[in-house]
C-alpha cells in the first residue's frame, strides 16, 4: 500500500485530473492523503477548481486539497520572454500565459468543497512529520511546493519514503524547447534543489517513458462511449482535438506515474543514472541531463512500459 501526497499542476482532465481519478479508484493500493496544487499548467486558483471538481465527480471530496506556490522560485513571465527573445520559442508556458480570472469547471458550477486551510507547504511538512518513512511524494507538476517544503525542513528529506515525479527528458528531446520538458522548465531551480536533498529514493517518469504511450482516437472513442460523469469530462476536455483531427494523439504523461503506483509491473525498463538539471539561463534552461561525470545524484529513470497492461488499467479505471 502506497501512502501518497499528490502534488499537481492541475490539467482539466488530460492528464493530472485523469491521474488523480485513477488513484482515487484504487484506495486498496494507494491512499491519497492530500492533493497539493502548484502553478504550472494553470495558475493555482484555477487549477484548484479543476481538481476540486474532479474530486467531487469521483466521490472523493473528503481528500483535502491545499493551495501551493503561485509562482516558481526564479522563472517568471518576464524571464520567459527574455529567454524566447534570445534563444527561440518556448512552445507552452502554462500559467505564465493565463489570465487571473477563475472560470467555473465543466458543468458551470464550482465544487462544494473548498481548499483546506493551511496551504500546501505546511501540509507536506506536517504529513511527513506525522508518517516518517511512509510517505511517497508524487509530483506531476513543477517541483516548487516540494522544494519549498524541503528548504524549510531539510531534515525531512531522509524521512520521505520516496519521491516520484513526472518530468524531464534524458535520452529524448524536450517538449517545450528542444532541451526541456514543461514541468522542469517551469521551475528548474526547484527541481535542482529537490534533487540535491537527501531523499532516499527518486523515481523519474520523464518523456523517455511517456512518449511511448500516446492515446489514439479509437481508445478514446471506446472510453467516452461509457458515458459516465468522468468520461463526459474526458469528452469535453479531449474531444475537440480528436474531432478536429482524427489522427491526433494525446500524451497522457501523469497517468503513467499514477498507473505505476497502482501496478509497478507496467514499467518494463529503467536505468539508474545521475541526473542534473540545467539552471543556467540559456537555450538549454530546464533541461535534464544524464551527467555521468558530475556529482548529480543517481535516480531511477523509467524508460519503457507494457502498453497493453498500462492502457488496460487506464481504460478500466476511468470507465468503471
Ligand atoms: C507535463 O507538463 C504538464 O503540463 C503535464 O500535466 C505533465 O505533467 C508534461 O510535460
Ligand atoms: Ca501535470
Amino acid at each position: 500500500m502506497e501512502r501518497i501526497i499528490f502534488d499537481t499542476d492541475s490539467a482539466v482532465f488530460n492528464d493530472d485530473a485523469a491521474a488523480l481519478a485513477m488513484l482515487t479508484r484504487r484506495p486498496d493500493a494507494v491512499e491519497t492523503l492530500g492533493v497539493t496544487v502548484v502553478a504550472g499548467n494553470y495558475p493555482v486558483p484555477q487549477g484548484a477548481e479543476h481538481m476540486l471538481h474532479l474530486l467531487e465527480l469521483v466521490g472523493a471530496d473528503t481528500i483535502p486539497l491545499y493551495l501551493g506556490a503561485h509562482s516558481p522560485l526564479v522563472n517568471s513571465p518576464a524571464q520567459a520572454a527574455r529567454q524566447e527573445a534570445r534563444w527561440g520559442p518556448v512552445s507552452f508556458k502554462g500559467a505564465f500565459d493565463a489570465s487571473d480570472t477563475v472560470a467555473p469547471p465543466h458543468g458551470g458550477r464550482f465544487a462544494t468543497a473548498r481548499p483546506a486551510t493551511g496551504g500546501a507547504v505546511p501540509f507536506i511538512i506536517e504529513t511527513i512529520d506525522r508518517y516518517p518513512n511512509e510517505i511517497t511524494l508524487v509530483a506531476v507538476g513543477p517541483m516548487t511546493n516540494i522544494a519549498l517544503a524541503l528548504q524549510q525542513r531539510p531534515d525531512l528529506a531522509p524521512r520521505v519514503k520516496r519521491f516520484v515525479f513526472m518530468g524531464g527528458n534524458v535520452h529524448v528531446p524536450g517538449n517545450v524547447t528542444p532541451a526541456a520538458e514543461f514541468n522542469i522548465w517551469f521551475d528548474p531551480e526547484a527541481a535542482h534543489a529537490v534533487l540535491a536533498t537527501a531523499l532516499p529514493e527518486v523515481v523519474m517518469f520523464g518523456l523517455d517513458i511517456t512518449n511511448h504511450a500516446p492515446l489514439h482516437r479509437s481508445r478514446f472513442d471506446r472510453m467516452v462511449a461509457a458515458d459516465t460523469p468522468l468520461t463526459r469530462l474526458m469528452r469535453h476536455d479531449m474531444g475537440p482535438r480528436f474531432n478536429a483531427d482524427p489522427a491526433a494523439t494525446y500524451h497522457i504523461w501523469d497517468c503513467i506515474t499514477a498507473a505505476w503506483l497502482i501496478d509497478p509491473a507496467i514499467v518494463t525498463r529503467s536505468e539508474h543514472l545521475p541526473v542534473a538539471v540545467d539552471t543556467a539561463l540559456g537555450p538549454t534552461y530546464g533541461g535534464t541531463v544524464a551527467a555521468a561525470e558530475s556529482d548529480a545524484r543517481t535516480i531511477e529513470v523509467m524508460l519503457d512500459l507494457d502498453l497493453e497492461r498500462f492502457f488496460g488499467l487506464y481504460e478500466e479505471l476511468l470507465t468503471s
